[in-house]
């Protein structure tokens, strides 16, 4: 039959162009478990991207040289030009991003009217109205529409005036907080709104949506039901959706030769050591000042562990104009160069520590070659990382210490180590039992977890949020 046509609508386009000449673009695979979740999905329909391509460009011949270049991988750019600074920096990633996480509003720095939160809430909305103007560029009738994330939480309202056939699924991956946090956005109650303008609204853990629901009835006074919320007879179905991974595309890269020699070297440089590994954006939110003190303070109580172990950090780089991502940055290497000033020696270090990206055979090698996998998150949507970790162990079978905090716990919780990563004491005992757990525990452990990252997948999470999105507009189009 005919595939479903799908238009995906989110900030980030799965490739990130990068300026190589005049009018020359090369085209990478961006960063960050939103695009390798989607990455699963497109398949299964006859999906079109739009998105921001990465870079912002102002010439008309060279927005059309990109435009081409990412026609052929079925993107369509959003040139967001001046808008940017101040949505993505401002509005997104240092307003709203903080408070879905629990962190709270940041300090408005009332000297430069240009950061005001109203100069940045302003070019959200700008920002909202330019992916609108491409949408229905290139909206054909049929077309679903399913849009991404908190960066786009005007656009089920701004489509739906403009067209109210148009069927509105949206995603958010990261946690909803508490409405006592997200009481404190001045903004509140517009956001709220636009968004339940959608047909389906979609989280990912149950939590997340019950904070949502609980939000929407306190704040706008909307009835809450078994359903969804329910505002002046207009329906918006809630529902769960937890995200995984392409897990065959993982284990499929282990058994690659080229990843296969990358383990041997990997192995041969870490001989004799337990490897601990923690691949992370540089953000906040992942608690990588918290997961080094953990460390610091298992090797200060474990001394005969000293030599034996090393914990090799991947800190992708990320949102670097933001303030507090500066901060974060700095502290983390602040606390690298103390822990390995007091543990290391002259030809060994405990953290190799790497501001960088690593190549997607390179990460499955360093993903398989573990020993154990620290996700400390304070907050996080899901965390794919500890997922993709599952499906490179299956040789190895190694331990994965996770938050609590973060979505996968409630799905990983059974084989993983939880801990409370602000928790110092806790953390530390977690990397010492899981070094020293048996064989026969930890393929107990591997196996309950590998099962269920393989039969979740990130198809299967795009497909049941589809399917729901059909259904829900049917039974509802029948009740009018
Ligand atoms: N990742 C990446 N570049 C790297 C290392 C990892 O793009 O150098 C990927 C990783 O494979 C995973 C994603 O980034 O798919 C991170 O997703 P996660 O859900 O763990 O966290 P997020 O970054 O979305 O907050
Ligand atoms: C998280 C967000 C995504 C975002 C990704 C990478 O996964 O939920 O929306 O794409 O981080 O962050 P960036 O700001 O680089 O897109």
């Amino acid at each position: 039959g005919k595939r479903q046509r799908l238009l995906v609508v989110a900030n980030r386009l799965p490739v990130s162009a990068k300026r190589t000449g005049e009018n020359t673009w090369s085209l990478e695979m961006s960063p960050g478990g939103l695009v390798s979740g989607l990455l699963g999905v497109a398949d299964e329909f006859e999906t079109k991207w739009v998105g921001w391509p990465g870079v912002d460009v102002y010439d008309a011949a060279e927005k059309n040289a990109l435009s081409k270049s990412l026609a052929e991988m079925k993107c369509i750019p959003v040139f967001l030009e001046e808008v940017f600074d101040q949505y993505y920096n401002g509005y997104c990633n240092g307003v709203l991003w903080p408070i879905l996480h629990h962190m709270g509003l940041p300090q408005e720095d009332h000297n430069d009217t240009n950061k005001t939160l109203q100069t940045q809430y302003d070019a959200y909305k700008k920002a909202n109205r330019m992916f609108l103007d491409v949408i229905i560029e290139n909206y054909e009738e049929g077309d679903l529409v399913w849009i991404h994330d908190y960066h786009l939480m005007f656009l089920p309202q701004y489509l739906k005036e403009h067209n109210n056939k148009i069927k509105i699924g949206w995603f958010l991956h990261s946690p909803f907080p508490s409405s006592e946090v997200f009481k404190t956005l001045p903004s509140r109650s517009e956001l709220l709104r636009s968004v339940l303008a959608a047909d389906l609204l979609g989280f990912h853990t149950y939590d997340f949506a019950s904070h949502f629901e609980r939000t929407c009835t306190r704040i706008l006074g909307v009835e809450g039901t078994h359903e969804g919320i329910v505002d002046h007879g207009k329906a918006t179905r809630v529902a769960v959706f937890p995200i995984g991974i392409d897990p065959n595309r993982f284990i499929k890269a282990c058994a690659l030769p080229e990843v296969r020699q990358q383990m041997t070297e990997l192995k041969e440089r870490f001989a004799g050591k337990k490897v601990i590994l923690g691949v992370d954006r540089l953000d906040m939110i992942k608690g990588i000042p918290q997961k080094f003190l953990g460390f610091e303070k298992f090797l200060e109580e474990n001394m005969d562990w000293r030599d034996k172990v090393v914990l090799v950090q991947i800190a992708v780089p990320t949102r670097n104009n933001v303030p507090e991502y500066r901060k974060v940055k700095t502290q983390v290497h602040g606390l690298v160069g103390r822990i390995n000033g007091r543990f290391g020696s002259v030809s060994s270090l405990p953290i190799h520590h790497l501001d960088c990206s690593v190549d997607f055979n390179f990460l499955c090698a360093l993903y398989a070659i573990a020993d154990v996998m620290l996700v400390t998150s304070l907050r996080d949507g899901m965390n794919l990382v500890s997922y993709e970790f599952i499906a490179c162990q299956e040789a190895k079978k190694g331990v994965l210490v996770l938050s609590e905090f973060a979505g996968a716990a409630q799905s990983l919780g059974a084989g993983a180590i939880l801990v409370n990563p602000w928790d110092v004491t806790e953390v530390s005992s977690a990397i010492k039992e899981a070094l020293n757990m048996p064989l026969e525990e930890r393929e107990k452990r591997h196996r309950v977890n590998f099962q269920y990252v393989k039969t979740h997948s990130a198809k299967k999470w795009g497909n049941d949020f589809i399917s729901e999105l059909h259904t829900f507009s049917e039974s509802e189009m029948k009740s009018k």
